[in-house]
């Protein structure tokens, strides 16, 4: 993984450690996750990209301990470069079973996520057939089922870095090889390299097919927010977090009960969208003007992430507690592309486990109290 740059000398890690707390770890561990916003080749394991690198002949240049480097990721882009060489090594049908398993195991059913909507990115695969994809992953997504009752539904990923007529091509192929378990697109990759206006036709096909859509806007003004909404059909948005520098942009998105996928981590980390100072300011923004938030985790082991830990750095950063944070996992309910009886059975799964989950302490703000003259 040479083309990562590390961090340069004296630049602190973006990466904040998170305290202790018995209570509040073992309320985020208990709780419900719906997962909406996680991609598949971010959410492979090192020692799986190891042993498929090794598989396949690819140089890695790396150890397994320092896969991903986090604190090396400066920008998106060079998150992105590693991203790239993930899913480089990700090839034939038992790869892509191997990784679609394990993250809806170990990286799903493990913290409790009860559904997950996955996003696949084709192009992330140079060389590899779609067909070849699609018999992998819905192999590993039907075998994850049958051993832990995880659910979960397919988002395919267009590049935005690339052409509209490959993005065009792509939905033609979702099309031609239509399976139950793909039920939209997605729009991935950075946002100042492939502007939404760009993809109008690719949506507009996918639209015309009955295909559900999303896009990130991560980096973007909150104009770009209305073009995915009205000119790309989308019914919800990844990340969106620069909709809050907009009050008549975040009071449609209100009004009309826009789904926003935020991923604290990655967001922080990547310092390419969210605060990037650990304080999740955005998040608290946009939760405060009533917006429909969820939270996912978006490339779990290569931000040094999974979706427990997601909750429990909003549980320390913002005093959420049990009611919020179901509240995320409920919105994520309603946000999902499954159908009305396909929700209800979920809400009522959640809706136990929720009651079956001690709430943690408030936070404790006495030592603020003190400094107060
Ligand atoms: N691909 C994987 N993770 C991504 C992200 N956070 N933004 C854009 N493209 C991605
Ligand atoms: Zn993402």
């Amino acid at each position: 993984m040479s083309a990562t740059a590390r961090r340069p000398p004296g630049h602190p890690p973006h990466s904040r450690p998170v305290p202790t707390d018995p209570a509040v770890d073992a309320m985020v561990a208990a709780l419900p996750k719906v997962s909406l916003h996680c991609h598949l080749i971010g959410t492979v394991a090192p020692g799986t990209v190891a042993e498929l690198a090794a598989k396949h002949g690819v140089p890695l240049g790396r150890g397994v301990e320092d896969l991903y480097d986090h604190d090396s990721y400066q920008d998106l882009g060079e998150f992105l470069r590693v991203l790239d060489v993930v899913g480089s090594v990700i090839r034939d049908v038992d790869d892509f079973h191997r990784v679609t398993y394990e993250s809806l195991t170990a990286g799903g059913a493990d913290h409790n996520v009860l559904y997950r909507e996955i996003q696949l990115s084709p192009p992330g695969h140079p060389g590899v057939p779609y067909p070849r994809i699609l018999e992998g992953v819905v192999a590993g997504l039907r075998d994850a089922r049958s051993d832990t009752g995880i659910d979960a539904r397919l988002v395919v990923g267009i590049n935005r870095e690339r052409s509209g007529a490959e993005a065009v091509e792509l939905v033609q192929q979702v099309i031609e090889h239509r399976v139950d378990e793909v039920v939209g697109i997605g729009l991935d990759y950075a946002e100042v390299n492939g502007p939404p206006g760009r993809f109008v036709e690719a949506y507009r096909l996918a639209g015309r097919a009955g295909l559900d859509r999303t896009a990130h806007s991560e980096s973007g003004p909150p104009g770009h927010v209305l073009t995915l909404l009205d000119e790309l059909g989308c019914s919800r948005i990844d990340h969106g977090y620069h909709v809050v520098d907009d009050p008549e942009i975040t009071s449609r998105c209100v009004a009309e009960r826009i789904p926003f996928t935020c991923t604290p981590v990655s967001s922080d980390i990547g310092r390419y969208s969210g605060s990037g100072d650990g304080t999740h300011t955005r998040i608290r923004q946009m939760v405060d003007a009533g917006l429909c938030v969820t939270i996912d985790s978006d490339d779990p082991p290569m931000f040094g992430t999974d979706p427990t830990h997601d909750f429990r750095v909003l549980a320390h950063a913002l005093g959420y507690r049990r009611e919020q944070l179901a509240a995320f996992t409920a919105n994520a309910i309603d946000a999902c592309w499954l159908d009305g009886t396909g929700k209800a059975d979920l809400r009522r799964r959640a809706a136990a486990m929720v009651a079956a989950t001690p709430d943690a302490p408030p936070p404790d703000h006495s030592h603020l109290l003190e400094e107060t003259p």
